[in-house]
């Protein structure tokens, strides 16, 4: 998912809507190595990320691992790290990492009691699912997190089984505001500002809301949300020709090029009336020629709608 997470997307997209209070940066998994990735630490370097507030996430099974990337990232100059309780994906859970760790909760308590009561640490706040495979697993979890001094609780209120998909389970996120000792934050299927007003009505006690795809797919979503101003459709074409000159500065290849463009248009094609034909082309374009034809045809073509509601 670099093509919107990754430090290029972040930068054009703090440049072109400002606004967004903190962003994340994609999770790495510190390892016994002692030593931060090149790649990871290319996309956590402080000068690659001026202008904004963002937060490190970390995988991690072992407090060891998890404190040594931890005072390594607030000697970089961070003030919170993220610790990842919600990845899906099997190859991180099978590691007992990311939801993976929710499955054995007797070890995620072992490993906070030692993060917590070591010190040299940053803020460190949470991400994490309702459970791995039934929501009644959200219980032992929130006894568990009740017991940490967490910086902010992010709730995304599926288990790891629903990957992303069956809706969100909003009755276990209101569970989770009764018994959660830190300030909370909402994650899953924020798309409209309606989706928003709906969660802030019925759980006015959440602090912040963290957004994925519905902001991949409008970038300007944070701002519709706060001013009801969405994105025009210049902004939105000059948005997205510095982002493809940004990557084209960095990428080799224009396989590489086209493959993060392609991605960034599975979720912004979502905000334009297609009826399918645009998103097969953009899909299809094999060069450099092809993708701008293609691209060129969203933004003279369709309409821009007022909402990313089609990405449900
Ligand atoms: C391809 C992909 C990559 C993701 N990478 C991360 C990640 O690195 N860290 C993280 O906390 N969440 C990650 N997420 C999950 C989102 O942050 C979010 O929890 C999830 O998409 C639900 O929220 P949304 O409905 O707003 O997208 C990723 C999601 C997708 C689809």
């Amino acid at each position: 998912m670099e093509g919107v997470t990754g430090r290029i997307y972040r930068a054009v997209h703090s440049r072109f809507f400002p606004g967004i209070d903190k962003y994340y940066a994609p999770f790495f998994s510190p390892t016994e190595t002692r030593r931060i990735p090149p790649k990871d630490m290319e996309e956590l370097k402080p000068e690659n990320n001026r202008g904004m507030v963002l937060v490190p996430q970390l995988l991690a099974n072992s407090a060891d691992n998890f404190l040594w990337a931890a005072r390594e990232l607030r000697q970089l100059g961070y003030e919170e790290v993220n610790l990842n309780l919600g990845c899906p994906s099997g190859t991180v859970t099978a590691k007992k990492k990311g939801a993976g760790l929710l499955a054995y909760p007797d070890e995620l308590d072992a490993m906070l009691e030692r993060i917590f009561s070591s010190s040299g640490a940053p803020r460190i706040s949470v991400k994490t699912r309702i459970g791995f495979s039934e929501p009644s697993e959200l219980k032992r979890l929130m006894e568990i997190f009740r017991r940490y001094p967490i910086y902010e609780l992010t709730v995304h209120p599926r288990v790891r089984e629903d990957f992303y998909k069956n809706g969100v389970r909003l009755d276990a996120y209101g569970y989770a505001c009764g018994t959660s000792a830190a300030p909370l934050v909402y994650n899953g299927d924020i798309f409209t500002a309606g989706d928003f007003a709906a969660l802030l009505k019925r759980f006015p006690e959440t602090r912040a809301v963290m957004m994925g795809r519905g902001l991949a797919a409008d970038p300007a979503l944070a701002r519709r949300i706060r001013t009801g101003e969405g994105a025009d459709r210049e902004t939105l074409r000059a948005f997205h020709d510095e982002l493809f000159r940004a990557y084209d500065d960095i990428l080799y290849g224009d396989t590489a090029l086209l493959h993060r463009m392609k991605e960034l248009w599975s979720y912004m094609i979502c905000l334009f009336k297609d009826d399918g034909k645009c998103s097969k082309r953009l899909k299809k374009a094999k060069d450099r020629a092809e993708y701008a034809a293609a691209a060129a045809a969203v933004f003279d073509g369709l309409e821009l709608l007022g909402e990313a509601a089609g990405i449900r």
